[in-house]
């Protein structure tokens, strides 16, 4: 248990004592710019500013764009997170920084922010990993996470199946996409519709309306040898290859194309495939827990089917708010917090910002 003993700064200076440790989070892999504040476990501010509308004629993020959306951002978004958490920063204990995964331009952004910081106001810095913050979110919402759990983590950057004993120190990949992340294929079916960029939201409100067994689209990687080289991989290259051409086929023929039946055939091949591998690498491993994490884990559908096909199994599903599900400070800030109560040795202050930041790796 963290005690305020541990909060010495790297110069040695004392920060004041309570018993949990305040911790401001920044988070800038992507087009998101997060600025949390948590006490512990308790979330104080979670303040986002996000650079989405500037990316969507493009129909996805462009890393210059990000970089300089984050920089103009970053200093009203701390303020913002500090009036409403109502502390100053001299109070916070600590400071914590996506290092990576992400693209590059905009982890540094986040984590010169934080260095700045963490030299200014003389607090420990960590530098730690995004996949596991989107983890270690959970615990603002529904308190300690179970160890060890299965995590299910899918956004437009990542999809992967994760082993995680302790969300400080040990997080093991089982699985990940070999293609497109889940939500990538949610915005490149989204544009193929001619819905709005970020697809998922759009499909989600399309598929409402429309039947999810009106086309039997491909689940990837779920039979045959695919099953034994890639049990707890996902492929969705060949499921939007295969709504494409569905929709070039309907274009063609003149009728109009089904959005809201398209929408839901397709959610419901990707929820498919989501849940039956979690439940399987689940009960592979005797895990009894399994969290949702990231963008898509704020589809309506995914969370309908594996808390259905969870709970059939005897198995816990847990998912965060979809606010804490998206990119955000919060969880960073959440991960900062757990590496400071559990004695975690803190980062150098000439951390790298990684792009490539393996999952294994969850603080620097
Ligand atoms: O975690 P996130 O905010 O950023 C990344 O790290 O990528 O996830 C964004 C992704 C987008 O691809 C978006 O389309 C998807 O999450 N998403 C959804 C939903 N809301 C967001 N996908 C499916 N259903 C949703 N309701
Ligand atoms: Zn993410």
């Amino acid at each position: 248990m963290w005690s305020p003993r541990l909060s010495v700064g790297h110069n040695g200076a004392v920060a004041h004592a309570t018993s949990e440790p305040l911790v401001l989070g920044i988070e800038t892999s992507c087009d998101e710019t997060g600025v949390g504040i948590v006490l512990g476990r308790t979330l104080l501010a979670d303040a986002v500013a996000s650079s989405v509308e500037e990316h969507a004629r493009f129909g996805g993020v462009v890393p210059e764009v990000a970089s300089r959306a984050h920089l103009e951002a970053m200093v009203p978004t701390i303020e913002r997170a500090c009036s409403t958490a109502g502390v100053a920063l001299r109070d916070v204990d600590a400071i914590s920084v996506t290092a990576g995964p992400g693209l590059a331009g905009a982890l540094l952004v986040g984590v010169a922010a934080a260095k700045s910081l963490a030299l200014a106001l003389e607090k420990p810095l960590y530098g730690v990993n995004h996949l596991a913050a989107h983890v270690a979110v959970d615990q603002l919402e529904h308190g300690p996470l179970p160890e060890p759990c299965l995590a299910l983590l899918v956004s437009g950057g990542h999809s992967s199946l994760l082993r995680v004993a302790d969300v400080t120190s040990s997080v093991e990949p089982m699985g990940s996409t070999i293609d497109d992340a889940a939500g990538e294929a949610f915005d490149k079916v989204a544009r193929l519709l001619g819905l709005g960029f970020p697809g998922g939201p759009h499909i989600d409100r399309a598929a409402a309306s429309g039947s999810s067994v009106a086309i039997d689209f491909p689940r990837g990687l779920t039979s045959g040898r695919d099953v034994e080289r890639h049990r707890f991989d996902f492929s969705f290259s060949g499921l939007k290859t295969a709504v494409a051409r569905w929709v070039q086929a309907r274009e063609a023929s003149g009728e109009p194309v089904p959005v809201a039946d398209v929408a839901a055939s397709f959610q419901e091949a990707v929820c498919d495939v989501l849940t039956r591998k979690a439940i399987d690498a689940a009960l592979t491993e005797g895990i009894e827990d399994i969290l949702i994490g990231g963008g898509v884990a704020a589809n309506s559908r995914l969370r309908v089917l594996a808390e259905e096909r969870a709970s059939a199994r005897g198995i816990r599903v847990r998912v965060p708010r979809p606010g804490l599900c998206t990119d955000n400070g919060a969880m960073v800030a959440a991960l900062g917090a757990e590496m400071v109560a559990r004695g975690r040795v803190a980062s150098a202050l000439d951390l790298p910002a990684d792009s490539s930041m393996p999952v294994t790796q969850v603080l620097v």
